[in-house]
């Protein structure tokens, strides 16, 4: 598929068929995750990789929405602070890592014809729990992962005059001259 179209191909998908996602496939897009770029390359990153199957009671005090739970797969991504680059200034890179090693994701999955949805709003403190995942780590995002049983609505989007400004900052060349 070209990127142009998986761009617009892929969107949150809140419904998937019961139907298991092949290992191959699967392995597809756990490599794109593998070779995302990360800042100074540091992976401060660890997948966690769910097969839904009888866990969903379980998952659901993680994040509580059918379509979640009955999504054959579902990944935490995890970020691990201590090994992720950090600027002079302080600010830590942790997030745009993940959040890069997710969309390499999600566009994998929308590459190979399955759907993926993101959640942040999970209960952090059952993931952990329920995951056992060590505090050094921290789970930062889900995604889930399937066949789509239905089709995307409309995207909205913002103008892109309002999300893009060219060579200063929005309308400061207009108004300083
Ligand atoms: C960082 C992040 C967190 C998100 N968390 C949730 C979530 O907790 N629950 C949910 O249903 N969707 C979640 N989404 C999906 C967004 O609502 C969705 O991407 C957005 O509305 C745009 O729609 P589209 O993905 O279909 O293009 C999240 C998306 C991102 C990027």
């Amino acid at each position: 598929m070209r990127f142009q179209e998986l761009i617009h191909r892929r969107y949150s998908v809140r419904d998937y068929l019961p139907k298991e996602i092949d290992p191959t496939l699967l392995n597809l897009i756990l490599t794109a995750a593998q070779f995302a770029p990360t800042a100074a390359n540091r992976q401060p990153f660890r997948l966690i990789v769910i097969s839904t199957a009888g866990k969903q009671d379980q998952l659901r005090e993680i994040y509580d929405r059918e379509w979640f739970v009955n999504a054959p797969i579902i990944i935490c991504a995890c970020g691990i602070p201590e090994i992720a680059w950090v600027r002079e200034d302080g600010k830590l890179y942790l997030d745009a890592d993940i959040a890069i090693v997710m969309d390499h994701v999600s566009l994998a999955a929308a590459d190979l014809g399955l759907g993926s949805c993101w959640v942040a709003s999970f209960q952090t403190e059952r993931a952990r729990d329920i995951l056992q995942i060590p505090d050094d780590a921290e789970p930062i995002v889900f995604m889930s992962l399937g066949y789509p049983a239905g089709e995307p609505e409309e995207k909205e989007r913002k103008p892109i005059e309002e999300l893009v400004a060219y060579e200063t900052w929005f309308g400061q060349i207009a108004e300083s001259h």
